[in-house]
């Protein structure tokens, strides 16, 4: 499938729909959204366009499907796998028009356009005293849209859950281009299967999602937020399930190893922190309520178990500043190891227990693939982001060897009851790595799905199924 040029008659067509401005097929316009975070990856599509409504993108995948073109939905294009890429070409459907916020604080409810961009979101509830807990790391950017799309998560969700955890309701547009709500604006819903949950992860291949409804929590006032340094990495791993284990669930619970840390405090010029030599990762601990003694009396237990590793001393930080220098640091993590070198970045996710086993076994697989990789995350989760750094690598070994190292992550992975992707997604470039988590059953499932949705294979196709199945 190969649409690098469309029909003439069919982009008549889609002006038609969409109207002359919001058309583009200049090359400038159509490198921008030809890459999202994912590498260094570029797939322009071959027109996009920038429909205001539901009607309108139903309208577009009637014609798609009339001329069997792609097309591939895109948001924020802050994805790191490879989602928002137009990899045949084709239509590259922004959905940017459609970012409207409404908060429904009579249901702790909001009523959200896709393109709404998280934090903007997360703003407007905290203007009425309600609380979104999905924060993403490119919350600044994101969209709400591509976070359904993903089932993103972030470092909240160690104690709130992930963005599927909020989403009660949706309008979706079909790839055949029927629109239809997937549930009801309910917090209990036992009615049927579950649509909802079915489109949410689903990377844009089932649906385009044109409205979502939200729940809100009352928003907390307080936390207490730590920097633990620790001298050995695995140690810090370990540490992660001790303190759930003391009865204390932190509101976050990040780790960071030593490469992290630095390359990030070099990214940034404005935020200071003394680290000694010796100190090998951090743990970034938060709680947080509405009662400070509770929450200090966490900290302290949460104190009480790091005392049993081998810890320097322990940074609280004291003021707001503080706090928002240290989430900056560790939410520019991603983007420092970007501007260092081209990498590829696992999303690997194990039962939390499991974690200094991951660590471990990652550290040996780079070795023996010769490669050095910079590993972060929600370790709370049990999720380590794993940067595999390409530095002065020859070509020929990131792209021969480096894969076959990356197969043996996730092997380890999936041995160790955990899976490929825990908030990043498969997209583009983990298909490929699918049959180890699943068999041929499972994944033959999965395609029949799609093939019931999108009987044209015309929306984002080439995502999450493996090539060969
Ligand atoms: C983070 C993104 C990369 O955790 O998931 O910073
Ligand atoms: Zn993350």
């Amino acid at each position: 499938m190969d649409t690098t040029t469309l029909p003439q008659q069919m982009i008549a067509q889609l002006e038609n729909i969409v109207g002359q401005s919001f058309l583009f097929s200049d090359t400038a316009t159509r490198t921008h959204y030809g890459h999202d975070e994912t590498e260094d990856y570029n797939f322009p599509p071959s027109v996009v366009v920038k429909p205001a409504n539901a009607q309108e993108i139903s309208e577009i995948m009637k014609l798609a499907n009339i001329y069997k073109i792609p097309v591939v939905p895109i948001g924020g294009r802050t994805g790191l796998s490879g989602g928002a890429l137009s990899i045949y070409g084709g239509i590259g459907l922004s959905t940017e028009r459609l970012n409207s916020i409404t908060i429904d604080e009579k249901n702790l409810q909001a009523i959200l356009g896709p393109a709404a961009i998280t934090q903007q979101f997360q703003e407007a509830a905290l203007e009425k005293g309600l609380f979104y807990p999905p924060d993403p790391s490119s919350r600044g950017s994101c969209t709400i849209g591509g976070n359904v799309a993903e089932n993103a998560g972030g470092a909240r969700a160690v104690k709130y859950g992930v963005t599927k955890d909020y989403v009660l309701n949706l309008e979706v547009v079909l790839p055949t281009g029927e629109i239809i709500r997937t549930g009801a604006n309910t917090l209990k819903n036992s009615t049927g299967y579950n649509l909802t949950q079915l489109m949410v992860g689903s990377e844009g291949t089932l649906g385009i999602i044109t409205q979502i409804v939200m729940k809100l929590l009352p928003k907390n006032t307080h936390n207490v937020l730590m920097l633990v340094p620790f001298f050995k990495a695995e140690q810090a791993c370990e540490a992660v399930a001790a303190i759930f284990r003391a009865g204390v669930v932190p509101s976050a619970l990040e780790f960071m190893e030593r490469d992290a840390i630095d390359w990030g405090l070099r990214f940034l010029d404005n935020v200071n922190l003394n680290v000694k030599d010796e100190v090998q990762a951090h743990l970034l601990i938060e709680v947080d309520g509405n009662y400070p003694d509770i929450l200090f009396a966490e900290a302290e237990k949460i104190m009480n178990v790091m005392e049993q590793f081998d810890i320097d001393e322990v940074l609280y930080a004291d003021t707001e500043e503080q706090k928002n220098a240290l989430w900056k640091l560790r939410r520019t993590v991603a983007e420092a190891v970007k501007s260092n070198s081209i990498y590829k970045e696992e999303d690997t996710v194990v039962p939390r227990y499991e974690l200094p086993t991951l660590l471990k076994g990652v550290k040996a697989i780079g070795e023996k693939y010769g490669f050095k990789s910079v590993c972060y995350g929600h370790a709370g989760d049990g999720n380590l982001h794993v940067n595999i750094i390409k530095g002065d690598m020859s070509d020929d070994n990131w792209k021969n060897e480096v894969p076959k190292g990356i197969r043996e992550i996730f092997e380890l992975t999936v041995s160790l009851k955990g899976t490929l992707s825990g908030e990043h997604g498969i997209g583009y470039v983990q298909k490929n790595y699918m049959d180890i988590a699943f068999d041929k059953k499972q994944l033959g499932l999965m395609k029949a799905i799609k093939g019931i949705f999108d009987p044209n294979n015309i929306l984002n196709p080439g995502k999450i199924l493996p090539d060969v199945i």
